[in-house]
C-alpha cells in the first residue's frame, strides 16, 4: 500500500537516502541533507515542503515545492530505484499539483531527461536548457574586471527588487533561509548579486555580463566551482567560453499554467535544480 504524507521536520536523513538511490549520486550527503532541510524551514512559515510515498513504512520517494507567490517551484523529486517505472511518481506529482492548485498560478521545475515524459504527461512543456558548468579551478587567466566586488551580511532592499524583476517570483524567503544557513552573499552595489552556497553559486543576478564576471572571479577566490546557466540567456553562455568554464550536464527548465515574468538577461545562474 501507498500512503503519500507531508514530510516531518525530522525525515532528512531518509528523504536524502532515497534522492541518492534515485540519482546513483556520489554527492556529499550533508549537501543533500541540508537540501531538505531548507524546505522545512520553508514549511515552518507555509511557503514550502515535500510530500512524501511511503510503502511498509519505508519512504520510497519525495517531491518538494517552493511558493514564490507569483509561480511555485517543483523539485527534488525522486523515486528509489527498486520502485521507478510503478506510478509512484505520477502519483506523487498528481497529489502535489492537486495540493497546490488553488494558491499557484503556474509551476516551473528543471526536468532531467528521465522526469520529462512524465511531466509532458501532465501538461508541462519544455522553455530552456539550464545547464551545469563547471568553473576554472583559478582566477588568473580572466581579465578586464571592471567592478569591485563585496561580501555583505544583510539583503539590502535592491537585491529583493532586482531579483523580482529577474525571476518574476518573490524570492526573499528563500535567499534568507540560504543566508541564515550559511551562504554567503556578494554584491556589486545596485547592479548585481550572488549566493556562493558551499562551492556553488547560485543564484548569479546581475544587469549585464561584466558585473557578472567580476562576481564569478571573486566566487572563485573563495572556492566557487560550479553554476547553473539559463541558456536563454546569450551573454551568459558567453561568458562561460569567454571565462574557459566547462559544460557538465543539463536539464530542460520546464512550465505548467501562466509564463512567469522573467528578465532572462539578468540571469547567469538560476538558484539551483532543486530551488528554481
Ligand atoms: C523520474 C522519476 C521521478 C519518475 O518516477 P517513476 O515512479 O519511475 O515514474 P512513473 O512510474 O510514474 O512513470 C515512469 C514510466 O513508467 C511507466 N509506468 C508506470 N507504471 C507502470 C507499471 N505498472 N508498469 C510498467 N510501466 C509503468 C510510466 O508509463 C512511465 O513510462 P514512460 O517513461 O515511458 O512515459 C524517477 O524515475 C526517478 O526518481 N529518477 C531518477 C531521479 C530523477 O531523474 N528525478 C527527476 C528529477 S526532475
Amino acid at each position: 500500500m501507498l500512503k503519500i504524507r507531508f514530510a516531518e521536520d525530522v525525515e532528512e536523513e531518509q528523504m536524502s537516502s532515497v534522492y541518492i538511490d534515485a540519482f546513483e549520486f556520489k554527492r556529499d550527503l550533508n549537501d543533500i541533507k541540508r537540501n531538505f532541510k531548507i524546505y522545512q524551514r520553508l514549511n515552518e512559515i507555509n511557503r514550502g515542503g515535500c510530500l512524501v510515498a511511503e510503502h511498509e513504512g519505508t519512504i520510497i520517494a519525495t517531491g518538494c515545492y517552493v511558493d514564490y507567490e507569483s509561480y511555485t517551484w517543483i523539485g527534488s523529486v525522486a523515486v528509489a530505484s527498486k520502485f521507478q517505472r510503478k506510478g509512484v511518481g505520477t502519483v506523487l506529482m498528481l497529489k502535489l499539483l492537486d495540493m497546490l492548485k488553488g494558491r499557484a498560478k503556474s509551476f516551473g521545475l528543471d526536468a532531467t531527461s528521465a522526469g520529462e515524459r512524465l511531466y509532458k504527461k501532465l501538461g508541462f512543456i519544455g522553455e530552456y536548457r539550464t545547464t551545469v558548468f563547471r568553473l576554472p579551478e583559478e582566477r588568473s587567466n580572466i581579465f578586464n574586471i571592471k567592478y569591485k566586488v563585496k561580501e555583505v551580511e544583510n539583503l539590502p532592499e535592491w537585491i529583493l527588487k532586482l531579483d523580482e524583476e529577474a525571476s518574476g517570483g518573490k524570492r526573499s524567503h528563500v535567499l534568507k533561509t540560504f543566508i541564515e544557513n550559511g551562504s554567503r552573499l556578494l554584491i556589486v552595489h545596485g547592479k548585481g548579486y550572488a549566493l556562493l552556497r558551499g562551492n556553488r553559486i547560485g543564484p548569479l543576478i546581475a544587469k549585464n555580463a561584466k558585473i557578472a564576471k567580476a562576481i564569478i572571479v571573486k566566487a572563485i577566490e573563495l572556492g566557487a566551482k560550479r553554476l547553473i546557466v539559463p541558456e536563454a540567456n546569450e551573454e551568459a553562455i558567453k561568458l562561460m567560453k569567454e571565462i574557459g568554464a566547462q559544460k557538465r550536464y543539463s536539464c530542460l527548465r520546464m512550465r505548467l499554467g501562466k509564463r512567469r515574468k522573467e528578465r532572462i538577461s539578468f540571469v547567469y545562474s538560476i538558484i539551483s535544480y532543486a530551488k528554481g
